[in-house]
C-alpha cells in the first residue's frame, strides 16, 4: 500500500474508556431514532470483505462464522460486505444476483440474530462493478490482445495487421507511446479498466437502465433472507461512484453536472424504495471526497447527500478516496486494486502518516456534509467512518455534530468485542487495533482476511477454523468474560 513520503509513527490516540455508568450515560451508547433506521445506539461495523464466499458467490461456514463474531460484540449495525447484484462469476465475492444465493444469506442473517440476542440491525451492502482485467503480458497484448486500428497502421507507417504486430513486438516502450492511445497503453500497463463514460460500449451505454432493476432484484432479495436493510455501494472505485464522480462527463443526461452525476443513484434509490417493504432500511454509503486529481470534493458530496437524503435515503455513510485512478501498477498476471494508491490511503489509513495522522481524516468532511443536509431541513442520519478505535473520539464525532453513527471497521476486525467491552465499563480490556493494514494486504491479495493481532493466538483450540493453509485461525478468540 501508497504511504505517504513524511512517514511520520503516530501514537494510538488516548482512549478515555468510561466507567460503566459514564457508558450508559454516553452519546455513544444512546439509541437513534430517526426514521427507519432505529439503533439501540451509535456503534456500526461497516462493510468489510473478508474473501471467505466460494468461488460462486455462495455464503460459507467460514462467512458465517465472521458475521456471527462480530455480532456477539452487539454492533447496533453490521453492515455484510460487499455483495455482486449481477448473476456473473466474480471470484469469491458475496453474490446475491439470483434466488438461490438467499438461503444461503438466509442462514447468515440467523447466525447474526442468535448471537446478538436481536440486537443487532443487518444491512447488505449491494454493488455493481465494472469489468477489469489483469495486467497482461506485453507479447500477448501486443500480438493478441490489442485491436489493431487504421491509426495504428498509419502511426506505424504498415499496410496491415500482421505487420502492424510484427512492427509493435520490436517498438520500445518511448514508441510504444507514440504509436498506442493512453487507453491502450493503460490496458497494457494496468490491465484492461471499462469506464462509466465508455459510451461506445453498448452495455455502458444501457447501465441507467439496466442497475435500477438489478439493484431493486438484490434488495428484494435481501429482504427475502431476512437483512433488516441494503447499503447502497455508492463509494469507492465501483459503479455508481463513477457516475458520481466528477471526472464523469457522460453525454447522455448522467454525466457533467452534479444534479446529471447523482441522477442514477436517486433512480436507484428511487427503484430499489418503490420495490421493498414500508420497513426495510434503505441508505447509501459514499464519499465525502473521492481524494484524486479531478474528482469529487467536499461540496459535491454535502449536494449530492442534500438530493439523496431528499430522495428517501434512510441514511448516508461516508467513506473516503479508494479509487482505481490512482492505484498502484499491479504486476503482470494481477488486476489492479483500487486502495494501494493515495487515495487508498486515504480509505484506510496506517500508523506511519503524514502529519495529519489516520485518525478521523474524514471527520471534517463528514461534518461539512452533515450541516448541509441540517442545513436543508433533512434529519438523515450520517455514519462516519476511518480511523476511529476509541470512545473519547466517538464521543467527539457526537457531541460535535459530526456524525451521528460511529463505525469502526478495523477496530473492529482487531477486537469485535470492543463496542461491548466498552459499554459494560471494561475498556481497558480492548484489543486495540494498531493500524498496520496487515488485513488490508490480505485483502488485497484476496486472502481470507484476519487481524494480525489474534490469528496465531490458541491455534490448538478444539473445532478452530482455519484459514485454507492452516496457518491462521479465522475468527477473534473469544472473550472469557463473555463465556
Ligand atoms: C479488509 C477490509 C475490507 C473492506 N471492504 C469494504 C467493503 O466491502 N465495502 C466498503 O464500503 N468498505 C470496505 N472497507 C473499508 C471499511 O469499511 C472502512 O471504510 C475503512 O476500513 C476505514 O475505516 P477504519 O479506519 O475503521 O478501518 C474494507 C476495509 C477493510 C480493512
Ligand atoms: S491487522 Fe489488525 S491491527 Fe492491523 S490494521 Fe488490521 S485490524 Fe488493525
Amino acid at each position: 500500500m501508497w504511504k505517504p513520503p513524511e512517514r511520520i509513527r503516530h501514537p494510538l490516540p488516548e482512549p478515555g474508556w468510561p466507567s460503566a455508568v459514564a457508558a450508559a450515560g454516553s452519546r455513544l451508547f444512546s439509541p437513534l431514532e430517526v426514521g427507519r433506521l432505529r439503533l439501540r445506539n451509535r456503534t456500526w461495523v461497516p462493510a468489510m470483505v473478508p474473501w471467505r464466499a466460494t468461488e460462486s458467490g455462495f455464503v460459507t461456514p467460514e462467512v458465517v462464522a465472521w458475521y456471527e463474531r462480530f455480532a456477539r460484540g452487539r454492533p447496533a449495525a453490521l453492515v455484510v460486505e460487499a455483495t455482486g447484484i449481477r448473476d456473473v462469476p466474480s471470484g469469491p465475492l458475496l453474490r446475491v444476483g439470483d434466488d438461490r444465493f438467499v438461503g444461503g444469506l438466509a442462514e447468515l442473517v440467523a447466525a447474526v440474530r442468535r448471537a446478538s440476542g436481536g440486537e443487532t440491525r443487518l444491512l447488505l451492502q449491494i454493488l455493481d462493478f465494472l469489468v477489469i482485467r489483469r495486467r497482461p503480458e506485453r507479447e500477448k497484448y501486443l500480438s493478441r490482445f490489442l485491436t489493431v486500428t487504421p491509426r495504428h497502421l498509419a502511426r506505424l507507417g504498415v499496410a496491415n495487421e500482421e505487420a502492424a504486430r510484427e512492427a509493435l513486438a520490436r517498438c520500445s516502450e518511448a514508441e510504444l507511446e507514440a504509436v498506442l492511445s493512453p487507453r491502450e497503453l493503460e490496458a497494457l500497463r494496468f490491465g484492461y479498466r471499462e469506464r462509466v463514460t465508455d459510451l461506445h460500449l453498448q452495455h455502458v451505454a444501457a447501465l441507467p437502465r439496466a442497475l435500477t432493476g438489478l439493484f431493486a432484484a438484490a434488495a428484494g432479495r435481501a429482504e427475502a433472507a431476512g437483512f433488516d436493510g441494503v447499503e447502497l455501494h455508492c463509494a469507492h472505485a465501483y459503479t455508481l461512484a463513477s457516475f458520481l464522480s466528477a471526472r464523469n462527463d457522460r453525454t447522455d443526461g448522467y454525466g457533467g453536472s452534479r444534479a446529471a452525476r447523482v441522477r442514477l443513484p436517486v433512480e436507484v434509490l428511487e427503484r430499489v424504495r418503490a420495490s421493498v417493504g414500508g420497513g426495510f432500511v434503505v441508505g447509501l454509503r459514499m464519499l465525502a471526497e473521492e481524494c484524486i486529481e479531478g474528482g469529487s470534493g467536499v461540496d459535491d458530496a454535502a449536494f449530492f447527500a442534500v438530493e439523496l437524503a431528499r430522495a428517501g435515503a434512510d441514511f448516508l455513510s461516508l467513506s473516503r478516496g479508494g479509487k482505481f485512478e490512482d492505484a498502484k501498477q499491479p504486476k503482470v498476471g494481477a488486476a489492479a486494486y483500487p486502495y494501494t494508491g493515495p487515495s487508498g490511503y486515504e480509505c484506510m489509513p496506517t500508523a506511519i502518516s503524514d502529519a495529519r495522522g489516520p485518525f478521523g481524516r474524514n471527520l471534517a468532511a463528514v461534518r461539512t456534509v452533515r450541516a448541509a443536509l441540517r442545513a436543508a431541513g433533512l434529519a438523515t442520519p450520517v455514519v462516519a467512518a476511518g480511523g476511529i478505535g476509541t470512545f473519547a473520539q466517538a464521543e467527539e464525532i457526537l457531541a460535535s455534530g459530526t456524525a451521528d453513527v460511529v463505525a469502526a471497521a478495523r477496530q473492529s476486525l482487531a477486537d469485535p468485542d470492543w463496542f461491548e467491552k466498552v459499554r459494560r465499563g471494561r475498556g481497558a480490556e480492548v484489543r486495540r487495533c494498531i493500524y498496520s493494514n496487515y488485513c488490508e494486504g490480505l485483502d488485497q491479495m484476496h486472502k481470507q482476511v484476519t487481524c494480525q493481532l489474534w490469528d496465531r493466538q490458541d491455534l490448538d483450540e478444539p473445532d478452530l477454523l482455519r484459514s485454507r493453509d492452516g496457518r491462521r485461525r479465522l475468527v477473534a478468540p473469544r472473550w472469557r468474560a463473555e463465556e
